[in-house]
């Protein structure tokens, strides 16, 4: 059956990946999960003992092709949602190494993934909106989003040149359990902040698109099952686009004790998304409402601290 199809997600240790994988694992799908390490420190926010026993790690590296070519041929993998990157604060704290994960490593999987014909597709990757530029300006406002684009570019190039199809995404502001770095990961700070009793301040203002991990991971998995699709897509994702006032708001509804400010410029890429409803893959993403993630949020937090299982923010 196509929803058991073995599907490796790089980058699996991640926010978005653990949530990726939660998704498959609930579905019974075979998951091999490649991350530089095994770090299954977010995935074991979100599964029990014995569904992180059904998850198979390959710690490998994604500037390394031998070794992803490697594991597709191994792994018998027929699907792939490439997540692994290095976010923007560390590709402006070193750009060669963020040209490296983030070009290079998407570009070894595109060249792995079209010598094996037609087994896999279509290749599902993350890009950002950060890709996209700001109103009026001709280029991204980060080596970050020069590098998504940049990717976004290549796949075309390999549609184009070697047939192999893709959908890229672009999250906005991906928060939920699990999102604890990059600039963006502050509202998710806050709500844990707000769940452990602590002050927290929030790094900037103005206005953003809040969406949901797991919505955002059932985005991945969806546009992995788009097995005709045949184009080198790119496409945003739905969500709530707000203030930072109004998500401050939204976490004092969950928590009415939170203490939680803002204060900083706006984040450097545009506040709005475009979603496609004639997606390849549109009818499988239904965005949660910010208020009920939020409150999901905050209640998952509550649960795991008073298990021990997670710290107050510092
Ligand atoms: N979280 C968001 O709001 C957001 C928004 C837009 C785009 N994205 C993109 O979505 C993807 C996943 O985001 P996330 O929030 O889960 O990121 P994350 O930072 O939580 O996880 C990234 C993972 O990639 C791994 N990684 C880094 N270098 C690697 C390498 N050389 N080889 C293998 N693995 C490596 C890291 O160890 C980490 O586990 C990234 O490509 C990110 O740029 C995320």
């Amino acid at each position: 059956m196509e929803t058991k199809t073995p599907t490796l997600v790089t980058g699996a240790g991640g926010c978005i990946g653990a949530w990726t994988i939660r998704q498959l694992l609930a579905e019974e799908v075979p998951v091999l999960a490649l991350d530089l390490h095994r770090d299954d420190r977010r995935l074991r926010l979100l599964v029990d003992p014995e569904e992180l026993g059904r998850v198979t790690w390959i710690e490998a590296d994604v500037t390394d092709l031998a070794a992803l070519r490697r594991t597709l041929e191994e792994g018998e993998v027929g699907a792939v949602i490439h997540l692994a990157a290095l976010q923007a604060p560390f590709c402006r704290a070193n750009p060669p190494l963020g040209a490296a994960v983030n070009v290079v490593g998407t570009v070894n999987l595109l060249e792995a993934i079209a010598d094996r014909g037609a087994e896999i597709g279509p290749f599902v990757y993350a890009s950002s909106i950060a890709a996209a530029s700001q109103p009026g300006e001709p280029h991204p406002s980060t080596v970050y989003g020069a590098y998504k684009l940049a990717c976004e570019g290549v796949a075309a190039v390999y549609r184009q040149e070697r047939g192999l199809a893709s959908i890229g995404l672009r999250p906005h502001t991906v928060y939920g359990p699990g999102r604890d770095q990059g600039i963006t990961s502050d509202p998710t700070v806050a709500m844990l902040a707000a769940a452990t009793g602590t002050a927290y301040e929030i790094a900037f203002s103005g206005r953003l698109t809040m969406q949901y991990a797991p919505d955002v991971a059932a985005a991945f998995i969806a546009a992995t099952r788009a097995r005709e699709y045949d184009g080198a897509g790119v496409f945003e994702l739905p969500g709530d686009t707000v203030e930072v006032a109004t998500i401050v708001a939204a976490i004092e509804d969950a928590a009415p004790a939170a203490e939680v400010s803002f204060v900083g410029p706006p984040l450097p890429f545009p506040a709005e998304v475009a979603p496609d409803p004639g997606s390849p893959f549109g009818a499988a993403v239904s965005p949660t409402p910010l208020s009920v993630g939020v409150a999901d949020t905050v209640a998952h937090f509550r649960r795991l601290y008073a298990a021990d299982q997670i710290s107050a923010p510092s």
